[in-house]
């Protein structure tokens, strides 16, 4: 039995690739050639999120000429969920047959190198929040290169010749939220080794490599983390940055995402 109960038209839809938008980065959802639009509630099994700026909409449709899925909205164990269910959208993409999946998410600078505004590719993870969507089983899945390294060669390679921005790249670390985090935790997630700060995508990226699938993904720095500025963080700043970088996100992916196709 499939985990999840789709409406026909998205049952018969075989999208090759899906993608996950994080907080203030729906408006990319406005770019795209769309076909068709559910809400979450209409998809049988997927839990439903209730975060401002998050709002649950699954679309079909084409980027790039290639058939996606976009989630705009997900949700997250700040919310009282458990880390399987945060990762709910990788299953429901597995089950739609899709192989490839661009995760996005809004984060906070840790290493005070990279600068707000800018994306960052992600090439490791730290799992602070120590919960998992495997609880239960599969056991003992390997995580030696959850971000598929062909993915961030051609995101980079893209993103210099189409963009003209050398992407920056590091390492995101999940933590549980849902406030923000003090100078202190900063200063101990720098010490760790992160590059930026967040709050999902890691339960996501867990799930989808247990599951075979490649996985892109890039964090939206939206903010520098408590104490690297002099300014308080807002949920507000977060969602302004990020539809500010939204535009360059959909340039970037309409030229990445036919390249993904062919390797
Ligand atoms: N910390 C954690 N999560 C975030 C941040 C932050 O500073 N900015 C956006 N998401």
């Amino acid at each position: 039995m499939s985990e999840f109960t789709l409406p026909a038209a998205l049952k018969s839809a075989k999208p090759a690739i899906g993608i996950v938008l994080g907080s203030g980065l729906g408006g990319l959802v406005d770019l795209l050639d769309k076909a068709k639009s559910f809400d979450y509630a209409e998809i049988g099994g997927l839990p439903v999120g209730s975060v401002e700026g998050h709002a649950g909409k699954l679309h079909l449709g084409t980027l790039g000429g290639v058939k996606v899925a976009v989630a705009q909205g997900r949700v997250h164990v700040y919310e009282g969920r458990s880390a399987r269910e945060a990762a709910s959208m990788m299953r429901l993409f597995h089950q739609l047959g899709i192989g490839t999946v661009v995760l996005t998410n809004a984060a906070g600078i840790v290493n005070a190198n990279l600068k707000p505004g800018r994306w960052m590719l992600i090439s490791d993870h730290l799992n602070l929040a120590r919960q998992s969507p495997l609880t239960g089983g599969p056991h003992f899945i390997d995580q030696s290169e959850v971000y598929s390294v062909e993915l961030r060669n051609l995101l980079r390679a893209e993103s210099l010749e189409l963009v003209g921005v050398k992407l920056a790249e590091g390492i995101y670390a999940w933590v549980n939220g849902p406030e923000y985090e003090t100078p202190a935790e900063v200063r101990m997630l720098r010490t760790l080794g992160a590059d930026a700060v967040g709050m999902s995508t890691v339960p996501e990226a867990i799930q989808a490599r247990a599951l075979g699938m490649r996985i892109a993904a890039l964090s939206c720095l939206t903010n520098y983390g408590a104490g690297l500025s002099a300014h308080p963080l807002s949920h507000e700043e977060v969602m302004e940055v990020g539809k500010a970088a939204a535009k360059e996100l959909f340039t970037l992916l309409e030229s990445a995402i036919p390249a993904m196709e062919e390797i």
